[in-house]
């Protein structure tokens, strides 16, 4: 098969170092092997727009300063499953075919899509119908996607967690506070778990491990024993109360309404402050964990998973996921990628290093 254009879209949640393997995918394609690269905007929806919302890429992209931005030069949406698509009547509609009409009307011969676990899925289910020769990038600050060690976006969101444990411990000393920081992660606690051991956390409550307030009430006074007049505790957005109710935030109304996980950090503040009669303060990180200026590893990670998708598009190897293991840039079968969250192991390595730092998990 001869590859003379390529389309690349990105999907889902934006996070740190997109911009990074759009340039490194540009780079590679176009001015190694000459191909055309065109940029799809607004992932799926850019395609279901007629004409297509998309523009060839150029030289301007080579720039340094991409490495250096944040967000996607693309745009993206983590809404509008084209399989289940919402109406305005309130119901979904299978819009698919129009989906891939937009890849076929655009003549790409493989197209490239970053995403996390939800988008890669559509985006394979569009690839199978409609004979697309699709290559996947992991991308997600959750790292939740299996078969890779690592996902773009990653190390930035953790970078960011960590500054504001660094942030809110000389003030919970200053004040004898304990200080409740949310982080994000979706289902799954790896946030969490890294910047609170990076971040001198006291107390790490994720998803993957049950807590009882009893637990963490106890560490707390264990501190305060010893002489510690402050704590900090970190929270994944996915903890449930202890009697095991999902906490979560609704943005917009009506049929546009949205729920994402959100607000679990108040909760523990306030019990914690109503049980130990500790002065608490509650931080949600929020979105300031997806934006700002990609870590290096975000950039040298998004850079070789570029490089190696333009790769596998030559050697016409399609249905495959890029993915990191062992420092080497490996591919996998997009199924084994999408077939399971990877979420924290309880018994791995992180949680045991936690255990023998004497941080609680409150189980
Ligand atoms: O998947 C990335 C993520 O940031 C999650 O950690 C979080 O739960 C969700 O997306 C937030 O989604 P939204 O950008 O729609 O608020």
């Amino acid at each position: 098969m001869t590859v003379k254009r390529i389309g690349i879209l990105t999907s889902g949640g934006d996070c740190a170092g997109l911009n990074a393997v759009i340039r490194a995918v540009y780079a590679h394609a176009s001015g190694h092997f000459g191909w055309d690269v065109i940029g799809i905007h607004n992932g799926t929806a850019g395609l279901l727009a007629r004409p297509v919302d998309a523009s060839a890429l150029d030289d301007k992209v080579l720039g340094s300063d991409m490495l250096r931005q944040g967000g996607t030069i693309l745009g993206t949406t983590n809404k509008g499953n084209p399989f289940a698509f919402p109406q305005e009547n309130g119901g979904l509609a299978d819009r698919s075919a129009e989906v891939i009409e937009g890849v076929r009307q655009l003549g790409l011969d493989a197209l490239i899509g970053i995403g996390g676990d939800g988008s890669i899925a559509i985006l394979r289910r569009l690839a199978i119908q409609g004979g697309i020769n699709l290559v996947a990038i992991p991308k997600t600050i959750d790292n939740d996607l299996g078969a890779t060690e690592m996902s773009i976006g990653f190390e930035t969101a953790v970078q960011t967690a960590t500054s504001a444990l660094d942030h809110l411990q000389p003030t919970a000393a200053s004040h004898s506070r304990v200080m409740v920081l949310e982080v994000m992660g979706r289902d799954a606690g790896h946030i969490a778990l890294s910047a609170g051991i990076a971040g001198g956390a006291d107390v790490i409550l994720i998803p993957e491990i049950p807590y009882k307030f009893a637990t963490v009430e106890a560490k707390l006074a264990a501190l305060r024993k010893s002489g510690r007049n402050f704590a900090l505790v970190v929270v994944a957005e996915a903890v449930k109360t202890e009697s095991g109710e999902a906490i979560t935030a609704v943005h917009g109304g009506g049929a546009k309404a949205t729920h994402t996980y959100g607000g679990i950090g108040h909760y523990i503040g306030e019990e914690l402050a109503i049980r130990c009669g500790a002065e608490t303060r509650v931080t949600v990180l929020g979105h300031v964990q997806r934006g700002g200026t990609p870590e290096p590893k975000d950039r040298v990670l998004g850079s070789a998973f570029g490089v190696h998708a333009v790769d596998l598009i030559a050697a016409g190897r399609f249905d495959r996921m890029v993915a990191w293991n062992a420092r080497q840039v490996i591919d996998v079968p997009i199924q084994t990628a999408i077939q399971g969250a990877a979420t924290v192991d309880p018994h791995g390595a992180l949680v045991k290093t936690a255990r023998g730092l004497g941080i609680s998990f409150g189980d």
